[in-house]
This record gives C-alpha cells, structure tokens and sequence, in this order.
C-alpha cells in the first residue's frame, strides 16, 4: 500500500510517499481502507518532532491522524465494528499513518460513520471535535445560559468549539483574526474580538476560557473569568501541565480517544448541528506540496484540508 512517512523528526523535506507492506490489525484494533483523511496542526508538530517525548524515536513514522473509511478487517476482540463498516476515527498519536491507503486504529477511536456525511466531510471530525467537546462540555462544564470566550474560534478546534457552545445555550465571546469577523458571526459567536484584545473590558465576564491557541497569557485569562470559572488550554507545554497540577481555574487539556464522544460529534454532524468548512480536497499522490503549503501559510481559519484515497 501507499502510505505517507518519515524517517526521521525534522521539516517537510523528510516526507515521502512509499510503497510498504499492509498492516495487521492486533487486538482490539481495526485495518481501515481509507476514503480520505484530513490534515491537523499537530500533524506537523509531531514530524518537527515537538511532540517526541510523546511520540517516541521508533521510524519510519506514519503521517496523519483523521480518517474515514471502510472496515477492511477487525483483530481479535473487536466486538462493534465489522467488516463493510463505514468509519470514521483517528490513528494513535504514537503511530499516526492515516495519510495511507490503510490504517490502523483502535476500536474505541472509531465511530460509525453517518449516512448523511461524506467520507470527506466525516474525516474532518475526529481530532478536533473530540477536542472541542471534551474540552467544552467534560473540562469545562458547560451550561446553558454561561458565558464562554473561545481564544482562536475560526481554527479547526476553535470551530466546533462554538458550535459546541451554542448547543449548548451559552453566550459565545469569539475572537479571531481581524477581517474575519463576519465569518465568526455567521458560526454563531455572539461577540467577536481580534486576537490582540484587550482582556480589561471583558473583566469577570466569562464562566470557561477556551483557549485553542494557547497564546492568552495566564493573568489576561483569569481576569476574564467569573467567580469560580474555569480555564482550558489545549496547547501544552511543561510550565503549563505544571501550573495545570497546582489548585485554581487553570487546566492543560489533552483530548482522549473516546468512541461514544466521537459517535456523539459525527451524529450531531449528520444531523447537520456541527459543520468542519473544507477548504481543499487532493488526491494522496499530490499531498505533500500541499501539507508544505498549508503549514508554511498557516491558512487553517480558511477551512480543512482533505487528502483523498479513490
Ligand atoms: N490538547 C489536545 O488534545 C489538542 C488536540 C488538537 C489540537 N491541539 C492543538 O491545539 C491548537 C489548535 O488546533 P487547531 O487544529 O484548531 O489548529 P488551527 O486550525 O491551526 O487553529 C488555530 C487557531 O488559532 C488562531 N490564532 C493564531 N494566532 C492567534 C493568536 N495570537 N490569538 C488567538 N488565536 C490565534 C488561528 O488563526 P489564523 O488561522 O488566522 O492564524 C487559528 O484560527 C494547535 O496548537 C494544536 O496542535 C491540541
């Protein structure tokens, strides 16, 4: 099969399309023939080898995480998914390999694709929007009727993260480069602010940060919560799982594969109540130039990218 990969951590020069041999699903895992995948941030950042000490020194190293596709085969102990079914999930942040012609996930990553989403608008689900729900509704707490400020709210997780909220009933305080205010509008943000806000306005109005960015300084952040509200980071770093570890309203969010989560984000998105925007679709042989461009422009509040498997 045709897989994306590296063998080494380093630019975008380390990349390469090649020809390696099927893998087996283990237990509790699936082999997924992939319709289409799409591209994230942290794509990237693991290849740049940011992310090494969670993703370890062992190569050649797949590239991707989203998919959808169809079951191919099930390992031992797979017991809700069979053979046919039409999927979507994410690959192990250890493995990655979802910019293949087959993956491998495990069966509590995966969920049943709905009928009304297609293999491309279902690949664009997974990471970001178990991200965004887990990091809204588990982290933090969401209720109807609460104040949300969502640093970031055109990005990827940024997106679902608003829409998330309004399901919610909050009140949503976006903010997002400045010209691309209607487009946060139109999401559904209720306010929007550029990224260099001023945060002494917005002093004790709000009952969750969400910063998807992770660029809203600490003290800007907790200036802007309400008496008892809650903070949430999903951009890591060691003085942030450290200062995450201390008591307060501060907490660095690392999403977990969850396949009820994931069922609930693809059936609220067939639906129609969670939209991902795709900004281009390309086959698997042209991927590279295109992931090179996508990281070195960073246009990802122009839409998802979604790398095709015919
Ligand atoms: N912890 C986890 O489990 C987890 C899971 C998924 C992702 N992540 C991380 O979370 C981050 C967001 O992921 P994503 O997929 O949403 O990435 P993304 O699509 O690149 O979105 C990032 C958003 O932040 C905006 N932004 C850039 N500079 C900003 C600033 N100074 N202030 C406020 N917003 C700013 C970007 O706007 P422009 O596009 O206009 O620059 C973009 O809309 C990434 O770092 C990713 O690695 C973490």
């Amino acid at each position: 099969m045709r897989r994306l990969q590296y063998n080494r951590y380093g630019g975008p020069d380390v990349l390469a399309l090649a020809e390696v041999e099927t893998p087996s699903p283990g237990r509790g895992q699936v082999l997924v023939r992939v319709r289409a995948a799409a591209a994230n941030a942290m794509d990237w950042k693991i290849r740049n080898g940011e992310m090494r000490a969670m993703t370890g020194r062992k190569f050649p190293r797949g590239v991707g995480h989203d998919f959808a596709g169809v079951i191919e085969r099930v390992g031992e102990g797979v017991t809700r998914l069979q053979i046919g079914d039409e999927v979507l999930g994410a690959a192990r942040l250890q493995q990655a390999g979802a910019f293949a012609e087959f993956v491998i996930a495990n069966e509590q990553s995966v969920a049943h694709k709905p009928d009304a989403l297609t293999f491309a608008q279902a690949a664009t689900l997974p990471v970001v929007g178990l991200t965004a729900y887990q990091a809204v509704i588990n982290a933090g707490r969401l209720q109807p009727g609460q104040d949300i400020f969502i640093n970031g709210c055109l990005g990827g997780v940024g997106r679902i993260a608003v829409q998330v909220a309004t399901g919610v009933g909050a009140s949503v305080t976006g903010s997002c480069r400045s010209g691309s205010e209607t487009d946060a509008y139109q999401l559904g943000a209720n306010t929007v602010v550029a990224f260099d806000l001023d945060s002494a306005p917005l002093t004790g109005r709000y009952d969750v940060v969400f910063d998807t960015a992770g660029t809203l300084p600490f003290t800007a952040a907790r200036r802007m919560l309400k008496p008892g509200g809650r903070i949430i980071d999903i951009v890591p770093s060691a003085v942030k799982f450290a200062r995450s570890i201390l008591p307060g309203p501060y907490t660095a969010f690392m999403g977990r594969p969850n396949s009820n989560d994931l069922q609930l984000i693809a059936d609220a998105a067939g639906r129609g109540e969670i939209a991902t925007h795709i900004a281009r679709t390309i086959p698997l042989a042209d991927a590279i130039p295109a992931l090179i461009e996508l990281e070195r422009d960073h246009s990802s509040s122009a839409g998802k990218l979604v790398i095709t498997i015919p």
